[in-house]
């Protein structure tokens, strides 16, 4: 059972963090470099909520229920002594992280979990600092960690795999989705971020068409799908074969990096060609497309009126 979580680290993510496992009805205690800055973030965390839940973003109690759980520890050492699972988020720098992990792993109980919040850097290399690495791994929240549901799950090869399922529990009673993925560099969510940057920025350095018309296309068209159903769900909609098709033109524009990838031309070649044959990447059959579809509707309907109410981002080109 996780009770009490300590998150090494109080700056943006960190505090984040704390107000979502506060929010849970867990203790949290905080550390940074000195005592000061761990309680002036504490401060900061709850003049936040306060913040969010009279905007409603945050229940109308949540400032009293961040304060009475969340407590600002005078060391790393004191803030790991008594947890449960402890949170790296200290900046993204490889001699930093290992010597705080290290202080961790001198601190924490034998039983204890630790989590490093790193986004880019690889977990089996972070775990070289750790004591007992079985019971380490990374839980890399989103920015903002407050309100982005998804939270990568990243056992090194070394973890204990029981350690996996209980971090995806707690995340789940924390509102999250745990989604458990492997230990390579920029892990999921990075690799495909990163990915699609890169296209969009050759996009604009050809000339082809302006960062606004990139962002907008992004966000009206595919973007506007991708809350609902991920790149294999689409595809799977589309048509592999279709996908097939489409590659064929794009590697003839881009050989060097169009390809089709293998795992689209077998499904093919053997007939996975998505939902209308029953199988693809998903296994959705073509009795479900009705509900697929009455559900897509719904969903870019309700999307529209969102966007609508919203209004654009105010965000300036
Ligand atoms: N900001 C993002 O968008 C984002 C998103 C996902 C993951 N991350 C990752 O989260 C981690 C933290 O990022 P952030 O944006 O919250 O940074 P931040 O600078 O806001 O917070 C870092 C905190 O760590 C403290 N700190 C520095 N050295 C320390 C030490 N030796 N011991 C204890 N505390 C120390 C700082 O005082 C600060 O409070 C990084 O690994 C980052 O890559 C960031």
């Amino acid at each position: 059972m996780i009770s009490q979580v300590a998150v090494v680290g109080s700056g943006y993510m960190g505090g984040g963090i704390a107000q979502v496992v506060a929010l849970s009805g867990r203790r949290v205690v905080l550390a940074d470099v000195t005592a000061e800055i761990a309680k002036g973030n504490r401060e900061r965390i709850i003049l936040e909520a306060e913040d969010f839940a009279r905007r409603g973003l945050f229940p109308a109690d949540a400032a009293e229920r961040v304060a009475a759980n969340v407590s600002a520890a005078p060391s790393i050492e004191e803030a790991c002594a008594d947890a449960d699972l402890i949170e790296e988020a200290v900046p993204e720098v490889i001699a930093i992280k290992h010597d705080t992990l290290r202080r961790i792993s001198g601190a924490a109980r034998a039983d204890a979990l630790i989590g490093s919040n790193t986004s880019t850097i690889s977990i089996g290399t972070l775990a070289e600092a750790v004591t007992a690495p079985e019971r380490f791994l990374g839980i890399h929240f989103s920015n903002p960690a407050t309100f982005i549901p998804g939270v990568e799950v990243i056992p090194h090869a070394g973890t204990d795999p029981e350690v996996v399922p209980r971090v995806v529990e707690l995340l789940r009673e924390c509102g999250k989705v745990g989604v458990p993925v492997t230990d390579v560099t920029g892990f999921v969510l990075n690799r495909l971020q990163y990915a699609l940057f890169g296209e969009a920025a050759r996009l604009v350095e050809e000339g082809v068409a302006s960062a606004e018309a990139v962002d907008l296309i992004a966000r009206t068209t595919f973007g506007f799908r991708l809350p609902f159903f991920g790149p294999f769900a689409i595809a799977d909609i589309a048509g592999l074969d279709v996908y097939e098709f489409c590659y064929a033109s794009l590697q003839e524009g881009y050989p060097d990096r169009f390809a089709p990838p293998a795992a689209l031309t077998e499904r093919v070649a053997r007939g996975d060609k998505g939902v209308k044959s029953g199988r693809g990447f998903l296994s959705t059959t073509p009795e479900s497309i009705p509900e697929v579809v009455a559900y897509r509707d719904e969903a870019y309907a309700a999307m529209t009126a969102l966007l609508t109410k919203l209004g654009d981002a105010p965000v300036q080109y």
